[in-house]
């Protein structure tokens, strides 16, 4: 153990899990530099948070000259550039009509502002999600979080009138016998209106709430047609689609937001991660109509909108727009898959996806994935693991990483998967 890590683990505490203890010294694009002189190529973007890779000179500019001006007054006592500067910019991105923005500073905190958003101003209490999601650790976002019971462990009664429907993923479905996406969401939604048949009366549901695309549940896309069928359902029933799209937003798709690419409309989304370009920001998105009912210092938030979180999200707002980066996650997308294809016949790999520049290589268990990320950070690149049980590796580069950089790395995983395979336990 190194002297640096005998430290850390002095004073954090255990309950701080951890992928790796590398010391990282500084980050530049793609690729972190360590502090006993190692370069790493970074595929996780700190868990989807750095699209333009690290410190992006016109991301570093803007967070500079705004800590220079204005480091903090609080957007309950004054308001600034930076900050209403964001929200216009992403009123041109978002999904028609969503122009109206509630700044927090995390993924929990948007999702906790729209469970009081989406209860507050229907009236309503029940909360729908679906299994596998993943909304933060916060109470009210845990309760909302089914990606691991892990979650909820020792930590009593949460929040009330939540109820979880299936999510359509083949491979993990209590259908008794294999089958495709297709039957899998036709299950899922016929036990959607079981549930609002037996358990919860539709008018008591305020939201429902769901991930186009199951990040830490491990990278597994909701069918377009089940979105869909999701938005006529909250329509007819009075209640509002929430899409969490703190993981899939800001072009990680291939659009904008995963909403988009899908052509479903919700009624709220939710933002973070790559939101800040690397700096704490959330925000609460929705129509200006719904944002009207939503009464007056009923929430708030001292940090939120923070002035140079918020000109480092603009300006990372305009370095993928100006450099074309949300086509690009496509194009990134197709390359990971074509350079992981040597693994294909592999029998411990179950199944590859892609959903624009969100790739997972999903293993039978846990302790293939594991070693395979542990053999890819001998071979100096650094990836990480999502799923029920930790069995997928994701890929998500920064969407303006060199096209030969990501290869490499690519190629360096299958090298690394290849040599941990041999005699893998089952
Ligand atoms: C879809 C989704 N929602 C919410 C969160 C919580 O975000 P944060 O860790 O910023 O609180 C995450 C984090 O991984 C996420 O992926």
């Amino acid at each position: 153990m190194s002297d640096f890590e005998a430290r850390a683990r002095r004073v954090l505490p255990p309950v701080l899990g951890h992928y790796t203890w590398l010391e990282i010294d500084r980050g530049e694009g793609s690729w972190l530099f360590t502090a006993d002189g190692r370069r790493v190529l970074d595929l996780t973007c700190g868990i989807a948070v750095t699209a333009v890779g690290h410190a992006h000179p016109k991301v570093v500019k803007a967070v500079t000259t705004q800590a220079q001006r204005l480091m903090h007054i609080s957007a309950g006592v004054a308001k600034y550039e930076s900050s209403i500067a964001l929200a216009e910019a992403l009123a041109t991105i978002t999904p028609r009509g969503l122009d109206s923005v509630f700044f927090g500073n995390s993924g929990a905190e948007a999702v906790e502002g729209a469970i009081k958003l989406t209860r507050q101003t229907t009236g309503r209490e029940a909360i729908i999600v679906f299994r596998g999601g993943f909304h933060g650790r916060t109470v009210g976002a845990a309760t909302l979080t089914t990606s691991k019971s892990q979650y909820r462990r020792g930590y009593g009664a949460l929040l009330p009138e939540v109820y979880v429907a299936p999510f359509p993923y083949p491979l993990a479905c209590a259908l008794p016998e294999a089958h495709d996406m297709e039957a899998c969401e036709a299950h899922c939604f016929a036990e959607l209106e079981m549930m609002l048949e037996h358990e919860v009366p539709p008018e008591h549901v305020a939201a429902i709430v769901i991930e186009p695309v199951l990040g830490e549940g491990g990278y597994i896309a909701a069918p377009a047609s089940f979105l869909r069928r999701l938005r006529e359902l909250a329509t007819k029933i009075g209640a509002l689609l929430v899409f969490d799209e703190v993981q899939t937003g800001m072009g990680r798709t291939g659009a904008w937001f995963a909403a988009q690419k899908v052509g479903v409309t919700p009624d709220v989304m939710t933002l973070a991660k790559a939101l800040g370009g690397g700096l704490p920001l959330g925000a609460v998105v929705a129509t200006r109509e719904r944002m009207e009912h939503w009464r007056t210092g009923t929430h708030g938030s001292t940090f939120g909108g923070n002035p140079v979180s918020c000109a480092s999200g603009l300006a990372t707002l305009e370095v993928i727009r100006d450099e074309g980066l949300v086509a690009r996650a496509e194009v990134l997308g197709t390359i990971m898959v074509e350079e992981l294809a040597p693994l294909r016949s592999h029998p411990r790999l179950r199944e590859i996806r892609q959903f624009g520049a969100m790739v997972a290589a999903e293993f039978d268990n846990k302790t293939v994935a594991k070693a395979a990320i542990a053999a890819s950070l001998e071979r100096d690149v650094l990836l990480i693991s999502c799923g029920f049980h930790d069995q997928v590796v994701r890929f998500i580069p920064a969407l303006n990483i060199k096209e030969d950089d990501l290869r490499k790395g690519m190629r360096s995983f299958v090298e690394a998967a290849r040599s941990i395979l041999v005699g893998a336990p089952a």
